[in-house]
């Protein structure tokens, strides 16, 4: 019998009801192929791995509520993953991109997909690989703006500028075969090099290979500045500007006027600069904050400056200069701003802080030192070698299955769920061992990291996958749970997915697990990576289906036999010469 015509037409008016109260939502695509080219920030042609060819990588720009469709064309010899830093992949956990915890990488030759829905935050964010060293050359942007309709709380800015800070070493095999990285040669801003470094200079400003920004007398333009850096906190100023910040991480802040800020690795700032300055040239400069006393080596300290152009400067006019914090200045500096952002309460996706605890941790973090293999020389502080660790903890990166597989196929002899609530009372040398902290759904998680630092103190920018966390204090010393604990904010908190843990300090974390899956929290230093500053929570399954893990993808990605394609593990990381 033929069905009615009412039969078709219902559900189709059903669907364009359903896809018209949906209409903003779009589906945004890309193709990443990821291969070797050649480049030239400096004087020496590089070959390196980027995406579609270019440094930084494509920016990708979406709205609140899209779906984002990357497909990861692997065309490099390297093994890799792309992580969505910052993004809370709620219910796509197989889609954070972590190597050897979300998913085996994809290798070369192969492809793989990363699909997922973009909900619940607004601002700027960076995708990069997360496979070690790589992340140097395979990042970009990744900008979320609200749905169409929805304003910014705050002006609408006549023009958006993103403005990626980029590492470079002018040694690609050196760069890629030591784990990790050593010092680098250069900073870029939006892949150039600017004017203070060979093969940059000796030019009229007008055609320097610097990034320039030309502004217009009096018009308001929106930052999106991202930290890409693989090591380096970097401080951010520009000559005779202040600037006002409306966003960390992705998160809306109160606005806060400043003449400077500081973004450790995988952090971003969106800030406001109006150009109402006399017309003229100004420079913008970056700098890295190095909080570490002097065993670690310190950066080049040439100047990285890109400039801003009022539209009737004279080509002419020399561009002045800005002062950047340094030595003791650019501690309290750094603590200045970072302390005193607080969240722009009322404003978009902001909720309360909760005020039950379900979950109290106590971790403390830091860079130690093992002894050298017998048999083996170590170039480490008194002939040793590092390791850090989180409560004593070295981890260990899972060598022939993601993490997050074997907890979802419950695949034993992967990783142990003994991660420690407090640190061991006796310090001995670390212990490796792939350790995890499983938390139930829903639960309010509050971590105090205490920075150790048992032979060098420097700030670790400490990231969480798959949450935003309230940042309720910072601090310098030990953490004290009578005193500290009275001045924390409650209120109006600060929210982020990496935060810089002050050099020899602390800070107060807290985090609703409300999303199903294996999630890292670690050190965004990418040379911390392999020492093993990492830990990673298993967030279980919630009631219902709609609030537990789904089964991976059909194509993710296997791990072959060979262990040897995979990152170093902890234990195999030295410095022997
Ligand atoms: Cu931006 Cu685990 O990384």
């Amino acid at each position: 019998m033929p069905l009615p015509i009412q039969a078709f037409f219902v559900p189709l008016l059903f669907l364009f009801f359903f896809f018209s109260s949906i209409a903003t939502a779009a589906i945004v695509e890309h193709v990443f192929q990821v291969k070797n080219v050649v480049v030239k920030p400096l004087c020496k042609e590089q070959m390196i791995p980027t995406v579609n060819g270019s440094l930084p990588g494509p920016t990708i720009n979406v709205r609140e509520g899209d779906t984002l469709v990357v497909h990861v064309i692997n065309n490099s010899t390297y093994n890799i993953t792309i992580h969505w830093h910052g993004v809370f992949q709620l219910k796509s956990s197989w889609m954070d991109g972590a190597n050897m915890i979300s998913q085996c990488p994809i290798q070369p030759r192969n492809n793989f997909t990363y699909r997922f829905d973009i909900t619940g935050q607004e601002g700027t964010l960076l995708w990069h690989a997360h496979v070690v060293n790589l992340r140097a050359t395979l990042h970009g942007a990744l900008i979320i703006r609200p749905r169409s309709g929805r304003p910014y709380p705050f002006p609408k800015p006549y023009k958006e500028v993103p403005l990626v800070f980029e590492q470079w070493w002018d040694t690609d095999i050196e760069l890629l075969n030591s784990r990790p990285a050593p010092i680098s040669d250069a900073y870029l801003i939006n892949g150039l090099a600017g004017d203070s470094y060979p093969c940059s200079k000796n030019s009229n400003a007008h055609s320097l290979r610097m990034f320039k920004l030309r502004v217009v007398q009096g018009k308001t333009y929106l930052l999106r500045i991202i930290n890409a850096a693989l090591n380096t906190h970097l401080f951010f100023k520009i000559a005779s500007h202040n600037v006002t910040v409306v966003s960390v991480d992705a998160v809306y802040t109160t606005p806060y006027v400043s003449d400077v800020m500081i973004l450790t690795p995988g952090q971003t700032v969106d800030a406001l600069l109006t150009a109402d300055q006399p017309n003229g040239m100004y420079y913008m400069e970056i700098s890295p904050y190095t909080s570490a006393n002097s065993l670690v080596p310190v950066p080049p300290s040439t100047p990285i400056r890109g400039l801003i152009v009022y539209e009737d400067a004279k080509s002419t006019a020399s561009p002045s200069n800005s002062l950047m914090p340094s030595g003791m200045n650019a501690i309290s500096t750094a603590h200045r701003f970072s302390s005193n952002i607080t969240s722009l309460v009322g404003g978009p996706y902001w909720t309360p802080v909760p005020d039950h605890v379900d979950e109290k941790m106590f971790v403390t973090m830091g860079l130690g030192l093992k002894p050298c293999p017998p048999g083996t020389k170590c170039i480490g502080p008194f002939g040793q070698r590092y390791a850090g660790s989180l409560n004593n903890r070295t981890f260990v990166i899972p060598g022939t299955i993601s993490l997050q597989e074997a907890y979802f196929y419950n695949i034993s002899g992967v990783y142990t769920d003994d991660f420690p609530d407090q640190p061991p009372m006796k310090f001995d040398y670390a212990n490796f061992g792939t350790s995890v902290k499983t938390l139930k759904y829903n639960s309010t998680v509050e971590m105090v990291v205490q920075n150790t630092g048992i032979i060098t103190s420097e700030s670790h920018p400490m990231h969480l996958h798959g949450f935003n966390f309230y940042v309720l204090g910072y601090g310098f010393g030990n953490y004290d749970p009578i005193r500290d604990a009275d001045k924390l904010n409650l209120v109006n908190p600060q929210m982020h997915n990496t935060v810089g843990v002050p050099p020899g300090g602390w800070v107060v974390l807290r985090f609703k697990a409300n999303n199903p899956g294996a999630w890292m929290f670690h050190c965004h230093m990418d040379a911390h990576l392999p020492y093993g500053i990492i830990m990673v929570f298993i967030v279980q399954n919630g009631p219902t289906p709609e609030t537990s893990m789904q089964p991976p993808p059909s194509n993710l990605p296997q791990c072959t036999r060979d262990p040897t394609i995979y990152e170093s593990l902890a234990t195999s990381v030295d410095l022997s010469s």
